[in-house]
C-alpha cells in the first residue's frame, strides 16, 4: 500500500465531548451513595476528582486552598518567578495543619518590645519561648506583652513551664481539642520527654479540620498542593519540591525528545510525585512511559481548552475525550492502570463532560475555565452590562506571554504565534458552590450508569455517539425561555 492510499484508508474519526453521551445502566446506586474518591498521582488520593489548571488567571494560593478544602487539588501556575511560586506553595501549606512544625519561637532574654515586633511581623498572638537547646521554657501571648514595660525581658512576663498545658506527639486530635477546651487555651505545645519543642497545635486548625472533612491533606494535616514546572528548569523544581506534594511538568506537547530527556533527569532529582504532560496519543504515552521511570501521572489532552487556539492555528489537536481513551488503552496494555492516573485536561465545561472524561479512563479532570470563574481565582471581577465576569486567558495568549515567565510551555517556533486567547468568563460564585454543583451532577451520572465509584464507571460507562441534530434533542428545546434581565 502506498503512503497516500494508507493515509486515505486510515483516517481516524475523532470524537469529542460534544459528540458522545453515556448510556444508562441497571442501577442499585443512589447518587448520594456515590464515592468520588480518586487517585490524582501515584502516591496521592483526593476526595473529589477535580484539579485546577496551572494558569495565572486560575490557580494562585487562594484557589488552591479553597479547592483542597473541598477535596480536590490546585496546581499553582508558573507565570511568575520561582520565589513567588514557592511563596504561594508556602501559603497553602501554612493555611492549616494538625501540628505546625515550623513554629516561630523566641528566647527568654529578648525584650518585650522585640517580642511585640515579632508578633506583629508574623501576625501571631502567642510565641513559645525556648532555651538554647530548643527546650520549652514558657509561652508569651499578646495579653502578656500588651501593657508591659517594653524594656522588661520575656522571661519576666511569660507563663512559665510549670504552669503550661503541653502534650506529646501521641495525642489524638479529639484529645487535643478536649484538652484545649478544658483549659480554655488556643495553643497546645507538643514536646518530647526532654521538653524539646516538637510542634504546636492550635484550636483554629483543629476546628478547620471539622469544617472541611473531605479536604485533601498530607500526613501532617496540611492541604495538598501541586505546582507547574518546566522540564528545563531544574532549579525551580528543586525549590518547589520542599513545599509541594506534586510537580506537574507543564508543556503543551510533551511527546518531544528534548522535553522527555530533560524530564528524565528532573524526576530523579525531586521527591514529589511528577505528573507529565500534555500528551495526546497512545504512542505518546507508551514512549513516555518507556523512557521515564517513576512517572506519577499523565496530563492528557491537546487543543480542547476553552481558550486554546492551537487547533485553529496549527490544525493539530488531540481532543481531551479522544486522548483520554487512547491514554487509558496504553495504560491497560502496560498493566499500570492502577498506578498511573490520567488527568483529563481541557474542554470540560460541566459535570457531564467531567463524567464522560472519567468514564473514558481518567481518574480526575483538570479545569481552567470553570475555576477561573470563581471568587478565589486571581483574576479581577468586572461588570459588563450589569453582569459579573472574571478575567481568563490562555497561557499561550499574548497577555500571558507578556509576563515572559512560562514561555517554554509552547514550542520554540510557536513563541511568535499566539496559541491562546484572552477574555472574560461569567462569574459562578465560590469554589465551594461550584464544586458542590459539579459533585451533585457527577453523583447523578454515576447513579444513572449504576456505578458506585470512578473505578466502576470505567467498566460500566458505555458511550454512544450522538448526531448533531440529536444533540439538540437532548437539551431544552421547543420552549420559550424569558430572558432573566
Ligand atoms: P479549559 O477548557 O478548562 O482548558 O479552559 C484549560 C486547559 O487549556 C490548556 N491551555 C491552553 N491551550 N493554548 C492552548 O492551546 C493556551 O493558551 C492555553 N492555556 C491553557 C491547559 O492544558 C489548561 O489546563
Amino acid at each position: 500500500m502506498g503512503i497516500f492510499s494508507e493515509k486515505r484508508s486510515n483516517i481516524n474519526v475523532i470524537y469529542t465531548f460534544y459528540d458522545v453521551i453515556l448510556l444508562p445502566g441497571k442501577s442499585e446506586v443512589e447518587p448520594k451513595e456515590v464515592d468520588l474518591k480518586t487517585k490524582v498521582s501515584r502516591n496521592y488520593y483526593i476526595n473529589i476528582p477535580f484539579v485546577s489548571s496551572p494558569m495565572d488567571t486560575v490557580t494562585g494560593s487562594e484557589l488552591a486552598i479553597a479547592l483542597a478544602r473541598q477535596g480536590g487539588i490546585g496546581i499553582l501556575h508558573r507565570n511568575c518567578s520561582a520565589e513567588e511560586q514557592v511563596e504561594m506553595a508556602k501559603r497553602v501549606k501554612r493555611a492549616e495543619s494538625t501540628i505546625i512544625r515550623d513554629v516561630i519561637v523566641i528566647k527568654p532574654d529578648i525584650t518585650v518590645s522585640e517580642a511585640v515586633s515579632i508578633m506583629k511581623r508574623h501576625n501571631i498572638h502567642g510565641l513559645p519561648v525556648v532555651d538554647d537547646k530548643e527546650r520549652l521554657v514558657g509561652i508569651v501571648t499578646w495579653r502578656d506583652v500588651r501593657y508591659s514595660n517594653p524594656n522588661l525581658h520575656v522571661k519576666d512576663v511569660m507563663t512559665p513551664k510549670e504552669k503550661l498545658i503541653v502534650a506529646s506527639e501521641e495525642i489524638t486530635i479529639d484529645e487535643a481539642k478536649k484538652l484545649m477546651q478544658k483549659h480554655k487555651i488556643e495553643k497546645l505545645p507538643i514536646v518530647d520527654s526532654d521538653w524539646k519543642l516538637k510542634g504546636l497545635m492550635t484550636i483554629k486548625d483543629l476546628e478547620l479540620r471539622g469544617k472541611y472533612p473531605l479536604a485533601s491533606r498530607d500526613e501532617e494535616g496540611r492541604l495538598l498542593v501541586g505546582a507547574a514546572i518546566s522540564p528545563y528548569d531544574l532549579s525551580r523544581a528543586i525549590k518547589l519540591d520542599k513545599y509541594v506534594d506534586i510537580l506537574v511538568i507543564d508543556v503543551a506537547h510533551f511527546h518531544n525528545t528534548r522535553a522527555i530527556n530533560a524530564a528524565k533527569k528532573l524526576v530523579k532529582k525531586v521527591s514529589s510525585d511528577v505528573i507529565v504532560g500534555n500528551l495526546g496519543t497512545k504512542e505518546a504515552v507508551l514512549d513516555v512511559l518507556s523512557s521515564i521511570e517513576n512517572v506519577a501521572g499523565l496530563r492528557i489532552g491537546i487543543g480542547s481548552g476553552s481558550i486554546c487556539t492551537t487547533g485553529l492555528v496549527t490544525k493539530v489537536a488531540a481532543p481531551t475525550f479522544f486522548a483520554t481513551l487512547n491514554a487509558a488503552e496504553a495504560l491497560e496494555e502496560l498493566g499500570c492502570t492502577d498506578d498511573i492516573p490520567i488527568i483529563a485536561d481541557g474542554g470540560i465545561k460541566n459535570s457531564g463532560d467531567a463524567a464522560v472524561a472519567l468514564a473514558a479512563g481518567a481518574s480526575a479532570v483538570m479545569m481552567g475555565n470553570v475555576f477561573a470563574a470563581t471568587k478565589e481565582s486571581p483574576g479581577r471581577i468586572i461588570v459588563i452590562e450589569g453582569k459579573y465576569y472574571k478575567e481568563y486567558y490562555g497561557m499561550g495568549s499574548a497577555r500571558a506571554r507578556s509576563k515572559r515567565m512560562a514561555l517554554d510551555r509552547y514550542s520554540r517556533p510557536s513563541k511568535d504565534i499566539e496559541e491562546g486567547i484572552e477574555g472574560w468568563v461569567p462569574y459562578r460564585g465560590t469554589v465551594e458552590e461550584v464544586v458542590k454543583e459539579l459533585v451533585a451532577g457527577l453523583q447523578a451520572t454515576l447513579g444513572y450508569v449504576g456505578a458506585r465509584n470512578i473505578r466502576e464507571l470505567w467498566s460500566k460507562g458505555r458511550f454512544g455517539v450522538i448526531t448533531h441534530l440529536g444533540s439538540q434533542e437532548i437539551r431544552p428545546h421547543n420552549i420559550y425561555i424569558p430572558s432573566k434581565t
